[in-house]
């Protein structure tokens, strides 16, 4: 059954609720259930209600906002966009890792995401997209998993909508930046209050000891990633840059 066959029904405007904690009632013809934004395998469940609720209703923009910093940022470079073995963390259904194959091109697209409800959304919405897709937890990687990723030879690094929140948290995501190549392409995103210097998600902490030791940021800008359920901007940073090369 596709989403084309529900009533999607929104909190009413005045009902202000924290990012973390936005719902949605999906009606169809016999039941209503309330899915909350972060519960990603009831969300990927539907066919086509994450696209229609996040994508087409709350406006988000962050898969063709960062590709296109990512690709003005290759365009500078002296070899462009080529020999791209991409690592699309935090993947989900797929949105992202089509949109870097058709606005980029890569030789190498692999998918990772944490719940396996994912990796069957992305087979079923986008087959084809993804060379290969795991279900890993990189906040702890077995040696196995770490040599799987390793034989890619990452070169670049896509964090989408996925970082902060109960998602990715800074562990896996420094894990993930360890597993590609020295001088590799990183672009991600990230709610401006993580990046504040009163935050404790620890990512504030986390970018500023990366920079200038292992990673140098090429563009960083500040943009709607999306709406709130009750209509109000969210803003995020999208990042691109570079991890370092270290010294042989
Ligand atoms: C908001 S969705 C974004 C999906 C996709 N990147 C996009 O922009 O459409 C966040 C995704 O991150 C995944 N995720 C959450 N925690 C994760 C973790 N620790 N490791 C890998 N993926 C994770 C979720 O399962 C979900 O598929």
């Amino acid at each position: 059954m596709g989403f084309y066959e529900y009533k999607i029904e929104f909190p009413s405007l005045e009902f202000r609720v924290d990012q973390g904690e936005e719902w949605v009632i999906v009606h169809s013809e016999d039941s209503a259930k309330k899915i909350f934004l972060h519960d990603y395998a009831r969300f990927y469940e539907i066919p086509g209600l994450y696209e229609e609720v996040i994508y087409k209703r709350l406006k988000c923009i962050s898969p063709q906002m960062i590709c296109s910093l990512l690709k003005k940022e290759l365009q500078k470079n002296e070899e462009g966009p080529q020999n791209l073995r991409a690592l699309d963390f935090g993947a989900g259904n797929g949105i992202v890792g089509e949109y870097l194959k058709q606005k980029i091109g890569c030789d190498v697209l692999v998918g990772l995401d944490i719940i396996p409800e994912a990796f069957d959304a992305a087979q079923r919405d986008r087959p084809g997209i993804y060379d290969d897709y795991y279900v890993m937890d990189l906040s702890q990687p077995t040696k196995s998993e770490e040599k799987k990723l390793g034989m890619w030879n990452f070169n670049v690094l896509l964090t989408i909508g996925a970082l902060g929140f109960n998602d990715i948290p800074t562990r896996a995501f420094i894990n993930a930046l360890n597993m590609i190549e020295d001088d590799a392409w990183v672009a991600f995103n990230i709610k401006d209050k993580f990046l504040s210097k009163n935050d404790d998600s620890g990512f504030n902490e986390m970018l500023y000891s990366m920079v200038g030791d292992s990673f140098r940021v090429l563009k960083i800008d500040r943009y709607c990633h999306r709406l709130s359920t009750s209509g109000e901007p969210l803003y995020y940073y999208a990042i691109v840059g570079k991890t370092v090369k270290k010294p042989k």
